[in-house]
């Protein structure tokens, strides 16, 4: 299969006409030419029984071919403090808890060549220029340690020393010393979870990880040492770029303290929990930050059970959790910069580039500039869904990814191209390398996912609304969730009707709160999706263009959080909005109820699509089916269903006008709808497994219709655009649009 030759992102995942845009791009395999090109997204890939692809080449400065250059992944975190002052004598200390002991060496604490690491074993060892003393026993995976290390200049005599911290298990006390090298000038950054990668001799050759060579003027060069200057000799060491790094540590670190003559330095890490800052507690002030986001509000050696949300005792919270596989920032140079016309109309874009193989589209959302004349109605494109999903790996994954899809995984070269390079990072359905969850997820990196081509799921099943709405000649505009976040109920209120597309999952506080308040305010709202407004996440104002989760107690999940560590590093307490007490059906009547990838189905009406107040959804529809076809699946309800629920709060007055049925054995209930496991939870057999389409009005002369399912829009195109499902839309939509107040029911 072949793949994409060029990769890229973009400052931002909007712009609005007239703004200025930055492509960062790497032509992979080493560098080369390749095209770009604006292109306005109208439909995506549908598969033969959809509308298939189709996009316009826009006119910018951006169109025809440039030359790039490959340019390296910084992943994975760690902690650096800079400012260190030249030492006699040092001595490491700080709490360690391993999750992927003995896999290749990992440095715990590091100032130049002198680096307290675990080996290959995972034994704490001290290291001064290549020379080791181990204690030669492995520590505990998963269990938190003492680990202390000494080494003195003057005499080069060294000690190394692990103590398992508490449990029942047989380990001891491991304890080395001896001499090493003398005369090793420890200088430079101290890191913490990773050391400098400064490969200056051959004595290093333990130094697995890869040091990318990339910034070449380092405005803080390593002091001149004797020996050769190969290429691999350069000090690479930046002092803020994650470049400068290897040798990763995979785990948690915890009270990293230094020690010498000069001064006693220890860092706080449930200090500056939601930022980057790494806060030293002694007078010297030496505080450092963090680089790629590592996980913070995260259990300690000293958490107890005794409370789960981190504010409440800080003591318990000093920990930090380090992946070899966390990105945060790619940092890449920028490439090409262009700007939007002014007179570019809102909707779903892309910068198309290509070199060898097919295109990498970098997709982005056009929104009209603040104070601009609007359209009446709003797509609400899901942004913070798309960053959620963005670098899925499970379809590449071992596991039983067949079952839940009830069918072969297909996958198509952008897996393929993920699969080749894992230091793009992952999503945040997939785990770090030792099995924890991913709950991160940043912009500012290469976005797989944020395209019209290859799978046919969230961003271009969206796309089958955009053209949908341009087969009606409605005018719309698009605006992002990123924007909802910033602007609040601002953003919506200029418009008479938002729709979402077909999964809007992922919702900030914010988000949800903006939302409810233009409905307040007598919006109409259309949901037109499945498994909506179901996870919290939150805004990390520490790291622009990320979002954090932490998937919670309950819910349909691809990993489970950690028992004291529900509550994000904003502070907020994750997992599902249902279980936080805010659950979708309060907002939009219907809530996820069981998800199934094998085939869709139909809707079949109800008693109460005949209430007059629903006359209008169905002038028009003779057919007491609708929906059965469509581009995922033959039919409009499927992947992801949701249905009404009034102990969840749907409105009591909401007519559930259509429900579906007819679902395979392969969809299940949802496991937050069971309390204990029991059989008759799957389609064939269960009543509730159904998708609802919903309407209802509101106080304020609003109205809400909600359809309940992922696969809903690809049914949109059928018989072009002459179906039911389409004049149920449009019908709805020319309601909404009418200023006509909705009036609740007596
Ligand atoms: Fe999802």
């Amino acid at each position: 299969m072949s793949t994409p030759g060029v990769v890229g992102y973009l400052d931002s995942l909007y712009a609005s006409p007239g703004d200025e845009v930055t492509v960062r791009a790497s032509v992979l395999d080493g560098g080369g030419r390749y095209r770009a090109q604006l292109v306005r997204l109208i439909c995506g890939e549908t598969g033969p029984s959809g509308p298939g692809l189709k996009e316009e080449p826009v006119a910018t400065e951006l169109a025809g071919e440039h030359m790039g250059s490959e340019q390296p992944v910084p992943i994975s975190s760690y902690a650096i403090v800079d400012n260190i002052p030249p030492l006699e004598t040092i001595e490491f200390s700080l709490l360690v808890w391993p999750t992927l002991p003995g896999r290749g060496t990992q440095a715990l604490m590091a100032l130049g060549p002198v680096r307290l690491v675990l080996d290959a074993v995972g034994a704490a060892t001290i290291a001064v220029d290549g020379e080791t003393i181990s204690t030669k026993v492995p520590l505990r995976h998963r269990a938190w340690h003492r680990v202390e290390a000494r080494y003195d200049p003057a005499t080069g005599s060294a000690s190394v020393r692990s103590e398992p911290l508490r449990g029942f298990h047989a380990d001891r006390v491991a304890e080395a010393s001896g001499r090493l090298r003398a005369g090793v000038r420890a200088a430079g950054p101290l890191l913490i979870g990773a050391s400098p990668c400064v490969l200056r001799r051959a004595s290093l050759a333990q130094d697995e990880g890869r040091c990318a060579v990339q910034d070449q003027s380092s405005p803080h060069p390593e002091p001149a040492t004797e020996g050769s200057a190969s290429e691999d000799a350069r000090p690479l060491f930046s002092g803020s770029g994650a470049d400068a790094a290897t040798q990763h540590f995979n785990g948690k670190i915890e009270a990293p303290a230094l020690r010498s003559r000069e001064l006693e330095a220890e860092w706080d890490f449930s200090r500056g929990i939601g930022t980057t800052r790494v806060e030293d507690k002694s007078r010297h002030g030496l505080h450092g930050h963090t680089v790629n986001a590592p996980k913070r509000a995260v259990t300690g050696a000293r958490w107890d059970g005794s409370v789960h949300d981190w504010r409440r005792d800080l003591s318990q919270y000093g920990a930090v959790h380090f992946h070899s596989d966390d990105l945060y920032d790619a940092g890449w140079q920028p490439s090409l910069r262009f700007r939007l016309p002014e007179t570019l109309k809102s909707g779903y874009y892309a910068v198309k580039l290509q070199a060898s193989g097919p295109p990498f589209y970098v997709g982005f959302i056009v929104s009209p500039k603040p104070g601009a004349p609007r359209a009446k109605v709003a797509v609400l494109a899901s942004t913070v869904t798309y960053l959620a999903y963005a670098n899925y790996r499970r379809r590449m994954s071992p596991g039983p990814f067949e079952l839940t899809m009830g069918a072969l995984p297909t996958v198509d070269m952008t897996d393929v191209l993920l699969a080749e390079h894992p230091e793009f990072g992952s999503s945040t359905y997939d785990v770090h390398k030792d099995g924890f969850g991913v709950g991160h997820a940043s912009a500012r990196r290469p976005l797989f996912n944020m395209r019209p081509t290859g799978r046919f799921w969230n961003f271009a099943m969206d796309l089958c609304l955009i053209d949908w709405l341009e087969a009606q000649e409605i005018a719309y505009d698009v605006i992002s969730e990123h924007e909802l976040q910033e602007r609040g109920v601002e953003l919506l209120a200029p418009y008479r009707a938002v729709l979402t597309p077909s999964h809007p999952e992922y919702v900030s506080l914010e988000m949800l709160t903006a939302t409810e308040a233009y409905l307040g305010a007598g919006g109409r709202f259309m949901y037109l999706g499945g498994n909506g407004f179901y996870w919290r996440v939150s805004f990390d104002p520490a790291h622009p263009g990320m979002i954090e989760l932490r998937r919670a107690e309950d819910g349909t999940r691809a990993w489970a959080e950690q028992p004291g560590q529900y509550y994000h590093a904003t502070g907020e307490y994750g997992g599902l909005w249902r279980r936080i007490g805010r659950p979708p059906n309060a907002l939009v009547g219907i809530g996820f109820i069981a998800q199934g990838f094998d085939a869709s189905t139909y809707y079949r009406r109800t008693s109460a699509s005949r209430d007059p107040r629903a006359a209008f959804l169905f002038a028009g529809i003779e057919d007491e089916i609708i929906g059965d076809f469509g581009a995922w699946g033959d039919g409009a309800a499927g992947l992801e269903i949701d249905a009404f629920d009034l102990a969840l709060g749907s409105p009591p007055h909401a007519l559930v006008v259509a429900s579906s049925e007819g679902h395979s054995n392969a969809f299940l209930l949802v496991n937050e709808e069971m309390l204990s496991n029991s059989r008759g939870v799957d389609g064939t057999l269960n009543s509730r497994i159904k998708a609802d389409i919903v309407f209802f009005e509101t106080p304020a002369g609003g109205a809400v219709l909600s359809t309940g399912s992922i696969a809903f829009v690809a049914s949109l195109a059928h018989e072009n655009y002459r179906n039911n499902i389409s004049r149920l839309l449009r019908n709805a939509l020319d309601r909404f649009l009418d200023p006509a107040p909705f009036k609740l029911p007596m």
